[in-house]
């Protein structure tokens, strides 16, 4: 019997992405996710359901094991730092970088730095080994604007074209690390219902392999 199979997925700008590589994986919604306000599902397959929820949220779903796969940034994954998701493909879209940043041209202060971010964990990490001492500031969102109202001296936020940096006078300063979105598993999952996983896996990888 084919056990039942659940995706999640992040809302926003990644899932434009997401589902034409579901679609080479021969997965097609029932319904068209974005003109509705359904959070779950169905598709041409059914014992395979399509979950939709904040970007943040996929890895909680997948760990836990109410999703089976789900896809996610990289950055949202190091900032999650759970050893009970495996990564078994890099999905090659939404890239960008995981970035420090600064008001062009500022000086940094010579003791403890003040940075503003949604990536804690991440900001912690990295600071830590620069043998930086930080007090790190949680935001939601629009980081950019932390440095120019004097709440932070730095950020760590995505940057991509540099576009939103450049129009509040900041300037990239250190990569962190380069980011895109990953098919994610639960190790449960992963070995449970490796059968059905494992084509999906390889379809997907195909699309992408094609268009590299
Ligand atoms: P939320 O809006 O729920 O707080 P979010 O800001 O992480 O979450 P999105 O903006 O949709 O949600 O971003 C989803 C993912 O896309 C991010 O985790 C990151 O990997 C990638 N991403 C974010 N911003 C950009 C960008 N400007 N260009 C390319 N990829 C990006
Ligand atoms: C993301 C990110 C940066 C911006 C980078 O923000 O947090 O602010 O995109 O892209 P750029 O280098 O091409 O300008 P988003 O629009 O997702 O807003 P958010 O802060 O609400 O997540
Ligand atoms: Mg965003």
């Amino acid at each position: 019997m084919t056990q039942p199979l659940t995706i999640a997925l992040s809302k926003g700008r990644i899932l434009d992405d997401t589902l034409p590589l579901l679609a080479e994986a021969g997965i097609h919604p029932a319904e068209d996710i974005k003109k509705s306000r359904k959070l779950i599902f169905d598709t041409n397959h059914d014992h395979i359901k399509l979950v939709v929820i904040r970007a943040t949220d996929v890895p909680t779903y997948v760990e836990y094991g109410a999703a089976d796969l789900g896809v996610a940034g990289k950055d949202v994954l190091m900032e999650y730092g759970s050893d009970n998701l495996c990564e078994p493909l890099d999905l090659n879209i939404a890239t960008c970088r995981l970035m420090t940043a600064a008001i062009k041209d500022a000086e940094m202060p010579q003791g403890r730095l003040k940075v503003a971010t949604k990536f804690v964990n991440v900001a912690k990490r990295y600071f830590a080994e620069q043998g930086r001492q930080v007090d790190i500031i949680k935001l939601y969102g629009g980081m950019e604007l932390a440095p120019i109202m004097g709440l932070a001296d730095m950020i760590v936020d995505i940057v991509d074209t540099g576009n939103t940096l450049k129009a509040n006078g900041l300037e990239a300063r250190d990569l962190i690390a380069p980011i895109s979105s990953r098919l994610v598993a639960g190790r449960a999952a992963m070995k449970v219902k490796h059968a059905q996983i494992q084509p999906i896996i390889e379809q997907m990888a195909a699309a992408i392999e094609r268009q590299r």
